[in-house]
């Protein structure tokens, strides 16, 4: 099944033998960051950058399909891309409608679930259209979900969590001191998704970049060099191995 990706290289396969299929990360999230990058070293306009991008984001998804991914976070547009330029910026919010166009079927057909957070009422009308439609098409599947961060930046998740807290708190729906960690979390936007278990940022940047803030308190940081376009199976499988290698302790000490 997995041949249909073979580059040729064949190193992905070697790569792909050694992970252990039972302790594979639940939830992934991506910073498809180095487009813009990716686009100048080759004399391109940007935009040609985040197609290539697109690209890439496809054969991730179709991989990890494969693979066995429960969870994956994209961000694909946080809450300080509005200051690029104007046609950046359309551009940039025109790519979730052309995917969801092309994809939808084949994400159906694999049972994929279709989420997206962040502040989604800033959307161009057609954008919000495509995707509050991939929802409600994808709502009753089972599979694994596919959760687009549009308009999001993690302190905004926070804020908005706090503001909604207060409002039941003050109609008397609440009492505050109910408030835990657990109930917070289903305030923000990823509501009832597992924490991240690993994040993967290429391009060579060492930062989270206002993305999914108290989700990641324990995820596990993989960064790469790779610029997104470039980003295929391998990083993948690399990323996955590095995070199989870690120790995760959430706080407490190694069991002997
Ligand atoms: C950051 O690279 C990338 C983005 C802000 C957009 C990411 C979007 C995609 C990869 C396409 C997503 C497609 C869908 C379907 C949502 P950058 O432009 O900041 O790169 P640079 O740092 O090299 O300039």
């Amino acid at each position: 099944m997995v041949d249909q990706h073979n580059n040729g290289k064949g190193k992905w396969k070697q790569l792909l033998a050694q992970v252990q299929k039972n302790e594979l990360p639940r939830h992934i999230a991506v910073i498809m960051d180095g487009n813009g990058r990716w686009a100048k070293k080759r004399g391109l306009p940007r935009i040609a950058g985040h197609r290539s991008g697109m690209q890439s984001l496809k054969n991730m998804i179709s991989f990890s399909h494969e693979l066995g991914i429960q969870v994956i976070t994209l961000f694909a547009f946080s809450t300080e891309n509005w200051k690029r330029p104007r046609w950046e910026v359309d551009f940039l919010m025109r790519l979730p409608e052309e995917y969801l166009q092309k994809e939808l079927p084949a994400l159906i057909e694999k049972n994929t679930v279709i989420q997206a957070m962040g502040d989604l009422s800033q959307l161009p009308e057609s954008t919000l259209a495509a995707v509050e439609n991939a929802i409600t098409e994808t709502r009753h599947n089972t599979g694994m979900v596919l959760n687009f961060a549009l308009n999001y930046g993690g302190r905004a998740d926070i804020l908005q969590a706090v503001r909604n807290l207060c409002r039941e708190a003050k109609e008397g729906q609440l009492d505050c001191r109910e408030i835990d960690e657990a109930l917070f979390s289903r305030y923000l936007c990823s509501r009832d998704l597992p924490d991240p278990d690993l994040l993967i940022r290429p391009s060579g940047e060492f930062r989270i970049s206002n993305f999914l803030l108290w989700q990641m308190a324990y995820t596990e940081f993989w960064f790469s060099q790779v610029l997104w376009p470039d980003f295929d199976r391998e990083h993948l499988l690399q990323a996955i191995l590095d995070y199989q290698n870690r120790e995760r302790r959430f706080g407490g000490i190694k069991n002997t």
